[in-house]
């Protein structure tokens, strides 16, 4: 069953071409008041939660990327992504905001990014912080990351001279200041299985793609990449060669997810599926695989 055009066409939502534009502004303008980008990725999906339109202007600053929601990817596949942007000289943190494991690791991880410009300043006998702004596409956790950094020991410092008028500046309490509103990037969607995995992630919603659409294809991902967590989630044999609507039928029925007649409710079912992935009940799992890309 081949559902791609259907998915496609439901996946072109109006980002384009006016928001791009505008998000371009307003990053451009932000990134030139700051000395550290934050770029927040789903751990899972570390490649198709980034949006490579924005990449150069990102790299106008020095970035650290974070990896969030580690505590629902699986954790050597983290690991892979972690050598990876070693090794291109990239400086990467792997965090989950919900639990607060490895949050600790992000300031000193911005001083080590800041460090030429704190030696500057040391110099020139000035005392400033180092200012940082968070990006990243809708729900990977910029706010929970906000809020995590803030705590409780936060005061706003206000508009001040030669700070752009009406922006915030959060002081946290280790000489950092942090832009109170994050960057938000559009998610990338012109790529099928970007736009599809995003739909999985819960970063695009689903009544931009159907339901069962998006169920399919997340099985059929699976079934490749995580075979044993599906077989031990709904107690099934053999399920290799299947397709994702005949094992979602399978998974159905074990749920008695039935209409009239003993058919299987699908839209149901893969509601089901769908809740079981974004809560963890299939287990840790991660979709983007460090050796398939170069940066
Ligand atoms: P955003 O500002 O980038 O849009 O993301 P936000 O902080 O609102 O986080 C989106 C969802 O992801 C929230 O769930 C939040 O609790 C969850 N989240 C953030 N960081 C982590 C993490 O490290 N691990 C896990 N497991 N979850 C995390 P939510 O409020 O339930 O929203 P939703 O999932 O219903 O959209």
């Amino acid at each position: 069953m081949d559902n791609k055009s259907e998915i496609y066409h439901a996946s072109n939502i109006n980002w384009y071409p006016g928001h791009m534009a505008k998000t371009r502004r307003m990053l451009e303008e932000n990134i030139k008041l700051v000395d550290v980008v934050i770029e927040i990725l789903d751990a899972r999906i570390p490649q198709s939660s980034r949006n490579p339109h924005f990449s150069d202007i990102v790299a106008s600053k020095p970035r650290l990327i974070i990896l969030n929601k580690s505590d629902m990817a699986d954790s050597a596949k983290t690991e892979k992504w972690l050598a990876f942007y070693r090794k291109n000289n990239i400086k990467a943190l792997c965090v989950s905001c919900q639990t607060g494991k490895g949050v600790n690791q992000i300031a000193p991880g911005i001083f080590e990014l800041a460090k030429d410009k704190i030696e500057k300043y040391s110099q020139k006998g000035i005392k400033k912080s180092i200012k940082v702004m968070i990006i990243g596409i809708p729900n990977v956790g910029k706010s929970t990351l906000i809020n995590r950094l803030v705590g409780k020991a936060a005061a706003k410092t206000g508009d001040r001279p030669g700070v752009t008028l009406s922006k915030q500046w959060i002081r946290l309490k280790d000489g950092l200041e942090l832009l109170d509103t994050p960057g938000i990037l559009p998610p990338k969607l012109e790529d099928q299985d970007v736009a599809l995995k995003l739909a999985y992630t819960g970063a695009i919603k689903d009544e931009i793609m159907e339901t069962e659409l998006i169920c399919y294809s997340l099985l059929e991902n699976l079934i490749i990449n995580y075979p044993e967590l599906l077989i031990e989630r709904y107690k099934l044999s053999e399920i290799q060669g299947l397709k994702g609507y005949e094992l979602l039928e399978k998974i159905g029925r074990k749920r008695g997810c039935l209409i009239s007649g003993g058919e299987v409710d699908m839209s149901r079912a893969a509601s089901i599926v769908l809740e079981d992935f974004r809560s963890l009940k299939i287990g840790r799992i991660t979709l983007d695989f460090a050796e398939e890309y170069n940066e």
